[in-house]
């Protein structure tokens, strides 16, 4: 008996001391998207009333698969990357406003359904958006994001159109900037998925993109004074061969999926200006660390990785099955998220700790709701955002269509790390 009080005591004094993880919140839920045209009472794709010519394509729900999610002032920017036909808009935007209800909440074609459009002749068009995967909000009120330009059908990829970098103003609707990403960078863009943002802390012409590029492994990097584009290639942006295995919700499958996502961090060092940027492959379980001033630098990119090769640091292993889709930094907390593919859950490093797995913890983990976390950002209040899709069950079986399937999340990254060893 004594023995069990003292327990008794031991824990209730740990008990004080934890302020309890708050696991993230569900905001928005899907079973399939539907056809706003069609089914208005329950719509959530929305085509506007342009006079588009959209005959040869019709609807096709399932494969209108939700992949990337950014909040900006109370817009969430959804996109749907064109692997199916029958997708309306690649890039869409949810008025949260508008959308009280957490379920079927309506997209609307950004900034328009004729951008969204693709032409019947498959020519190219630069006035036009093939397929996204993924968004970046900047702190300049821009959304930043890679059209690949291609379309991946199944038995039928098409490159409409070279990639291309788009940077649209939010607050007027318009594209400030597209740079077509030249050939001699790539070939072809459907291995882009991802965007980060790296501005000037005082001036927003002064900007960077990190592109990864995980079928070429390369990393792209944008600087929009410059107006020109330039790569860093290395070995640490390839797949970890013994991580390239994943078994989720029962469907298990090898990937070689390299460089997938890019993380502003905070300082690098005791450096007041240069950042730490943290990027990692898909099929990988580490973190890769550089400056943002090796990115930022084109001379250096164009001498060659026997050059850069070692600003490039591999902290090592973030621990078991912490295989990433996106990561975002938090800069009031100082900690790193990452989406958990491999193991449906929201995972997390307080930088200012020692890169380590026993100081990686787990925000949030559900085998049935958080089945593959696609995205996650950070926005400028300090709320992250994930996107569950359960990708793989869409890809290797079939999706249940009567049951949740896609998923918005959310949650201020300091409870999201309270409680945890993040803290
Ligand atoms: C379509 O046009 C009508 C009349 O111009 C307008 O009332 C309606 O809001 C428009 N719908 C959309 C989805 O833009
Ligand atoms: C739509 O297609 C028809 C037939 O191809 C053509 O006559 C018409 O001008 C097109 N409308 C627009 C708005 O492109
Ligand atoms: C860029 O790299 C080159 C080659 O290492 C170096 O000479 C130059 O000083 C660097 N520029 C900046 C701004 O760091
Ligand atoms: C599909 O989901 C619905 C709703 O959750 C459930 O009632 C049904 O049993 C599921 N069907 C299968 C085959 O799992």
């Amino acid at each position: 008996m004594a023995k069990l009080g003292l327990f008794v005591v031991g824990l209730l004094h740990v008990g004080l001391q934890i302020v309890a993880a708050e696991k993230l919140e569900l905001v928005y839920q899907w079973t399939q998207l539907r056809d706003g045209n069609k089914r208005p009472a329950t719509q959530n794709v929305v085509f506007s009333n342009d006079s588009v010519n959209n005959t040869e394509e019709t609807f096709n729900a399932y494969g209108n698969l939700p992949m990337g999610v950014t909040h900006h002032k109370g817009f969430l920017y959804v996109t749907i990357p064109r692997r199916r036909p029958g997708i309306p808009a690649t890039l869409n935007v949810i008025d949260m406003a508008a959308n009280p209800s957490i379920n079927d909440p309506t997209l609307m074609p950004y900034p328009n359904l004729l951008v969204n459009t693709l032409r019947a002749d498959s020519v190219a068009d630069p006035k036009r958006i093939v397929s996204v995967y993924r968004t970046q909000v900047d702190r300049c009120d821009r959304l930043w994001f890679v059209d690949t330009g291609y379309l991946e059908y199944p038995g039928g990829a098409v490159q409409v159109q070279r990639p291309a970098l788009w940077v649209i103003d939010l607050n007027v609707h318009r594209s400030v900037r597209r740079f077509e990403i030249p050939p001699e960078m790539v070939e072809f863009g459907f291995g882009i998925p991802n965007i980060e943002v790296d501005v000037d802390a005082s001036d927003c012409g002064r900007a960077y993109a990190y592109m990864p590029d995980y079928e070429e492994r390369q990393l792209y990097v944008y600087g929009l004074s410059e107006g020109r584009m330039w790569r860093f290639e290395h070995n640490y942006f390839s797949f970890e061969p013994r991580y390239g295995d994943f078994n989720v919700a029962r469907q298990r499958f090898t990937w070689y999926d390299g460089i997938f996502s890019v993380a502003v961090g905070g300082r690098w060092r005791e450096s007041s200006t240069e950042r730490t940027v943290y990027l990692h492959a898909m099929a990988s379980v580490s973190e890769i660390a550089v400056s943002n001033r090796i990115l930022q630098n084109e001379t250096l990119a164009n001498l060659g990785n026997a050059v850069y090769g070692r600003a490039f640091l591999h902290l090592g292993p973030r621990g078991p099955n912490t295989q990433s889709s996106s990561h975002a930094y938090d800069p009031t907390t100082g900690v790193l998220f990452y989406a958990e593919v491999n193991r449906n859950s929201i995972g997390c490093w307080n930088t200012n700790k020692p890169f380590d797995p026993d100081n990686h913890g787990i925000v949030h983990l559900d085998n049935e709701e958080m089945i593959y976390p696609a995205d996650l950002r950070i926005d400028r209040d300090g709320d992250l955002w994930v996107i569950s899709n359960r990708l793989p069950i869409w890809i290797y079986s079939k999706l249940n269509r009567t049951a949740v399937n896609y998923r918005i999340w959310r949650q201020s990254a300091f409870k999201a790390a309270a409680g945890t060893i993040c803290e």
